[in-house]
């Protein structure tokens, strides 16, 4: 038996990066698919290229904002009408913001990392949890970072919705695991995605090549992490095989956030 068959999965932020990768990694574990993006391009772009590699995943595709409350309720409903339950829930769209020194930030763009990545998480929670009470199961992971940890130089309200992400995740494991929901919490440090593409070039516009080759040089593996080694750990926080793991923010950065100095 796959890991999640049968398993109803809901993932924000599906259409690329991290949640594509974790949603290829599901429907390769036999779940069957609520996927949720605000760019409906790119998300039928995924649907095809699943359906491609896994042709029998049950997938719905949803555009939805995740930090406007209705559009959450409406992707919650949609799912339970579609599928009668849900059983795990990757609650990971998010923004990195622009990078800039915390007294000259953007108060727009503050405001829109704190809307997407702390309330469209919270939004997201708020919804689906009544949901796996009623069924006194469920399992939730959660996308802080180890900006979620730790500081990061100019990016203060990436860093600020992140630890806001790991204590809401502690919160609802707290609250809610009487009713068989656990709820953890991932900190990738540098997985080579979209987002994090579109760092290196702010970092060095000339050459976001030579940023990243320099970053991944303060990781003890000396490289930067794969979309598909996230996906897997949340397909395993998703599934049964998770029965007694809940409240945690557990990083998977190679090894990186616990360094003090150089490696
Ligand atoms: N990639 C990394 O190294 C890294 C590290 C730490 C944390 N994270 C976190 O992982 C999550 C995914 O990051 P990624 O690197 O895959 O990013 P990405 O930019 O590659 O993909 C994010 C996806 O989320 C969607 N999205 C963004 N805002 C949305 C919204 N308001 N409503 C609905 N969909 C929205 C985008 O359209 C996109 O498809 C984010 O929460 C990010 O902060 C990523």
């Amino acid at each position: 038996m796959k890991r999640l068959e049968d398993k109803v999965i809901v993932i924000t932020g599906a259409a690329l990066g991290l949640g594509y990768a974790t949603a290829l990694v599901a429907a390769k574990e036999g779940a069957k698919l609520s996927l949720v993006d605000y760019n409906g391009e790119t998300l039928a772009k995924a649907k095809k290229s699943i359906l491609r590699e896994y042709p029998a995943t049950e997938i719905l595709d949803i555009i939805a904002d995740v930090s406007d409350e209705a559009a959450v309720k409406a992707y919650v409903d949609q799912t339970v009408k579609a599928y009668g339950r849900i059983d795990g829930f990757y609650n990971n769209a998010g923004i990195e913001g622009r990078q800039a020194p915390m007294t000259e930030y953007d108060l727009e763009v503050f405001k829109k990392v704190i809307d997407i990545n702390l309330l469209g998480v919270y939004f997201g929670m708020k919804y689906i949890i009544p949901v796996m009470q009623q069924q006194q199961y469920g399992r939730i992971v959660n996308v802080a970072s180890v900006g979620g940890i730790r500081a990061v130089m100019n990016q203060t309200p990436y860093v600020a919705s992140k630890h806001a992400v790991s204590g809401m995740t502690k919160n609802a494991a707290l609250e809610y695991g009487r009713y068989g929901i656990q709820t953890n919490a991932i900190a990738p440090g540098a997985i080579l995605t979209p987002m994090v593409a579109e760092a290196f070039k702010q970092v060095n516009p000339a050459d976001p090549k030579k940023a990243e080759d320099e970053y991944a040089q303060a990781n003890p593996t000396k490289r930067l992490g794969k979309p598909e080694e996230v996906g897997k750990l949340v397909c395993f926080l998703l599934s049964e095989d998770c029965s007694y793991v809940s409240g945690q923010v557990i990083a998977i950065d190679g090894g990186q956030s616990n360094s003090y100095g150089n490696v």
